[in-house]
């Protein structure tokens, strides 16, 4: 009895330091194509697919989604949007970028497709690896990405012309760039109470000063009422 154990453990040892040394001849031959352009077989992608889905759904459970029908919530997040998600995800009425053909995994147009709040929180706080997909729960806190979340929500049905009105009218994105910054042009003519409700009182009109003379933008925010009982780490 103890000899039939034995010699099963053995053989398990075996095939197990077998298959670690092909795993490794693999790994170090370069045979694999790690080029985006050259696209997973049937069974590997529906294989990570699986991973993906089931990964983001367990996360998901436990995030708890706070009131999205805010209308200055909706609007702020079309700012962010605008600024930071078009190129990979496009906009109402636009076809493609020069980006996302060549992203693999391609990027879902959200103009179109509608993801649950909980699992969009989710994603655009921590990014999926090995995609394009970044974490921006690096760059911002969780009221401004549940303001993606809201506006992520009334995308698909927005036409061209709504979508870019939303856009012209939305609190500008304060974590942009300087050469985006001109955009805020219009902040003094915005009602006072919309910019109270957004990110970037930053004690004057932005239009009022020049664009090189801005302060760093503030990174935190103020987060809506309703926002502020999930406002914690998931
Ligand atoms: C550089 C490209 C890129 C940018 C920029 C980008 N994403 Fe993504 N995003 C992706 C890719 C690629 C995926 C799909 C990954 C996958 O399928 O594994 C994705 C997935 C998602 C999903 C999940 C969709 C689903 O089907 O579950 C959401 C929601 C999302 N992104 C929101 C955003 C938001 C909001 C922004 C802007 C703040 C943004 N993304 C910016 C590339 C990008």
């Amino acid at each position: 009895m103890m000899q039939a154990i034995r010699r099963v453990v053995i053989t398990i040892v075996i095939l197990g330091a077998i298959g670690a040394v092909g795993i490794g001849a693999f790994v170090y031959s370069g045979i694999y194509n790690i080029g985006a352009d050259d696209h997973h077989t049937r069974p590997v992608f529906a294989l990570l697919q699986t991973l993906r889905e089931r990964s983001i759904t367990v996360r998901a459970r436990h995030v708890q989604v706070p009131d999205l029908e805010d209308p200055a919530l909706i609007l702020k997040g079309a700012g962010q949007y605008a600024a930071m998600c078009t190129q990979c995800h496009l906009t109402p009425g636009m076809k493609d970028s020069e980006i996302r053909p060549g992203l693999y995994p391609q990027p879902p147009n959200l103009a179109r497709l509608r993801v649950a709040p909980g699992e969009a929180f989710w994603v655009i706080k921590h990014g999926i690896k090995m995609s394009a997909m970044p974490a921006w729960g690096g760059s911002h806190d969780d009221a401004t990405i549940w303001s993606m979340v809201a506006f992520l929500q009334k995308l698909p049905d927005l036409s061209p012309k709504q979508y870019k009105d939303m856009v012209a009218k939305a609190p500008p994105d304060d974590d942009m760039d300087m050469s985006e910054m001109d955009r805020d042009g219009k902040a003094a003519d915005r009602p006072a109470e919309q910019r109270a409700g957004s990110a970037v009182d930053q004690g004057g009109d932005a239009g009022d000063v020049p664009a090189m003379a801005m302060p760093a933008a503030p990174t935190s925010v103020a987060p809506p009422p309703a926002v502020k009982a999930s406002h914690r780490r998931h």
